[in-house]
C-alpha cells in the first residue's frame, strides 16, 4: 500500500534557519566536525540549501568552499530537494547480479529523469543504494517506506502507478 512520507524535515521552510543553532552548538568548529554537520543540516532540511549552506559558513566559521568541496565529495549528501518519494534502487552486489542496473534504466525511463534526479512536479526522486540488507528478495528497491522486491523491469510500470497520483509522473498506458 502506498503511504505518503512521514518525513516532516524533508518539507521545512528552508527560510527557517532556527533549527543551525542547535547544531552548530552541537559541533560548532569542532575539528572533524564537519560530515556530522551536513549531516544533521541535511536531516532538519531534507537536502544542503544554498541559503542554509551560506549561513552554516557563517555561523559555524567555516568557508562556503570548504562546505561545498565536503558536500560534492560525499554521495550521502543532497544539494537538492528530493522529492515527495524517495526511491532508492538498490545496487548491492545481489542486486546488482540479479539486474539493478536494468531497474534503475526502466525507472529512469519511465520517469523521465536521470539518476539523482526529481520529476518536474516534484512526486519522485530516483537514488541509487548499497545493500539495503534484504538480499533474497534482489533485485530490490524502496519507494518512501515501502519495499518491492524480485523486480522486473516490465513491472516497473504498474508499481509506479501506485504511487503517481493524479500527477502523470510515470508514463500513461500506450
Ligand atoms: S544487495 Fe540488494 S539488498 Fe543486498
Amino acid at each position: 500500500m502506498a503511504q505518503e512520507c512521514s518525513c516532516d524535515a524533508r518539507f521545512a521552510e528552508t527560510s527557517d534557519l532556527g533549527p543551525l543553532d542547535d547544531i552548530i552548538e552541537r559541533y560548532g568548529r569542532e575539528k572533524g566536525a564537519l560530515i556530522p554537520l551536513l549531516q544533521e543540516t541535511q536531516d532538519a532540511y531534507g537536502y544542503l540549501d544554498e541559503a542554509v549552506m551560506r549561513e552554516l559558513a557563517r555561523r559555524a566559521g567555516y568557508q562556503l568552499s570548504q562546505l561545498y568541496g565536503v558536500a560534492t565529495f560525499f554521495a550521502q549528501f543532497r544539494l537538492k530537494p528530493i522529492g515527495e518519494y524517495l526511491i532508492k534502487v538498490c545496487h548491492g552486489t545481489a542486486c546488482h547480479v540479479a539486474g539493478a542496473t536494468q531497474i534503475t534504466d526502466e525507472i529512469a525511463n519511465q520517469l523521465d529523469i536521470k539518476e539523482g534526479d526529481t520529476t518536474p512536479d516534484g512526486r519522485f526522486t530516483l537514488e541509487s543504494v548499497m545493500c539495503l540488507g534484504a538480499c533474497s528478495l534482489s533485485p530490490i528497491m524502496l519507494v518512501g517506506e515501502d519495499t518491492h522486491g524480485r523486480l522486473k523491469p516490465t513491472g516497473i510500470k504498474k508499481i509506479l502507478k501506485q504511487y503517481a497520483g493524479d500527477s502523470g509522473s510515470s508514463k500513461e498506458e500506450e
